[in-house]
């Protein structure tokens, strides 16, 4: 079969970021521009300076991309964009800069689900096989998704309140940290003993998970600290918050891998980028002899590659886009036969 070359586009949040796939696997090359250091003076990403920065970067790293690589524009064979979900603003860069390209190159467009994207990252660094359970866990999700086939997306299970990355940022800034205080966190982690006793959230049969509750029980335990005079062991408490976050969510990844009878883990999204959760899940999976998908550190947060990993797939599907296609802030996985 014919080489199929995907040039992927992500603007949906802070990165701006291209790349250029083979075959759905072989990434060929990406720029990430991130935008962190503008965003960090004020504690979090201010969308309307985000969106301002894409359309500044976006046309300089497309000149990079094709720097000092054997692969025109002209030999792309689709552009597939991140539409949502994210950042109005973000979103639409993305897209209208993807539409002018493939107008003026003449490729089809492909508009991708960022989740999906976070996914099938998963297919730059190891083989997906169905059916399969993935656990989403970014800034702005925690899901479980079933996936009986290539593409097909059953949310099974989700965050009542925070998502778990948001959670790591919260508590993060309890601590004093930076942001994104999520790596910050989990280096802090690493340090300390786990001698904090704080509640295990939503310990109940559901798939479902709650982190506002562990944020409130950080801050409580801070602030009662505080009053008594006493200073917390940031170490410490770092160590014990990251084990009952890693406790709750393999407690509900278990039980969905069993209950679906699926033998392949797909773990998605920036916070899989956690020393933690890859040690405990590693360990488990090789336990229990199920096939962990988990991408390697640079493909965790948001890239270009992981777009146009999931781009082939819809591309080998048809699954086009005209150029109607529009930023949508809300967008949800759906099941194929949808
Ligand atoms: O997937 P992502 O890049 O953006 C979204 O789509 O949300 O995820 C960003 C989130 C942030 O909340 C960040 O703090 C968290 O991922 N994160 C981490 C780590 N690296 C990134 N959280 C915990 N431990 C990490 N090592
Ligand atoms: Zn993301």
């Amino acid at each position: 079969m014919k080489d199929i070359y995907i040039l992927g586009v992500e603007s949906s949040c802070d990165e701006t970021s291209l790349s250029i796939v083979k075959n759905g696997c072989e990434e060929i090359k990406t720029v990430v521009l991130s935008q962190i250091d503008i965003h960090k003076q004020y504690g979090g990403v201010v969308p309307e300076i985000a969106s301002r920065y894409h359309v500044q970067n976006i046309t300089l790293i497309l000149e990079e991309l094709f720097l000092d690589i054997n692969i025109n524009i002209s030999d792309i064979n689709a552009i597939a964009v991140t539409y949502g979900p994210g950042l109005n603003g973000c979103l639409l860069v993305g897209v209208e800069f993807a539409k002018v390209l493939s107008y003026i190159l003449e490729k089809p467009l492909i508009g991708v689900n960022h989740i999906a994207g976070h996914i099938y990252a998963g297919g730059l660094d190891g083989k997906i096989t169905y059916p399969a359970i993935a656990l989403v866990i970014s800034g702005g999700h925690t899901d479980l998704v079933y996936l009986k086939k290539a593409f097909s997306f059953e949310i099974i299970g989700s965050t009542l309140d925070d998502a778990v990355g948001e959670c790591y940022d919260k508590v993060a800034k309890i601590l004093g940290l930076e942001y994104p205080g999520g790596p910050l966190l989990d280096k802090l982690s690493l340090l300390g003993e786990d001698n904090y006793k704080l509640p295990i959230p939503l310990n109940d049969d559901s798939y479902n998970f709650s982190f506002s509750g562990l944020k409130s029980a950080v801050l409580n335990l801070v602030h009662n600290q505080k009053q008594r005079g006493n200073d917390v062991n940031k170490e410490n408490l770092a160590c014990s918050f990251q084990n009952v976050v890693i406790t709750s969510l393999l407690s509900k990844t278990k039980k969905a891998i069993n209950d679906f009878g699926v033998n392949t883990l797909i773990i998605a999204g920036g916070v899989s980028a956690n020393t933690g959760i890859r040690k405990v899940f590693t360990d488990y999976t090789k336990n229990d002899k199920i096939n962990l998908v988990i991408p390697k550190i640079n493909h965790c947060t948001d890239n270009a590659a992981m777009i146009a990993s999931a781009g082939y797939y819809q591309y080998l599907k048809n699954d086009f886009s005209d150029y109607t296609l529009n930023a949508n802030p809300n967008l949800k996985l759906k099941k194929e036969d949808e």
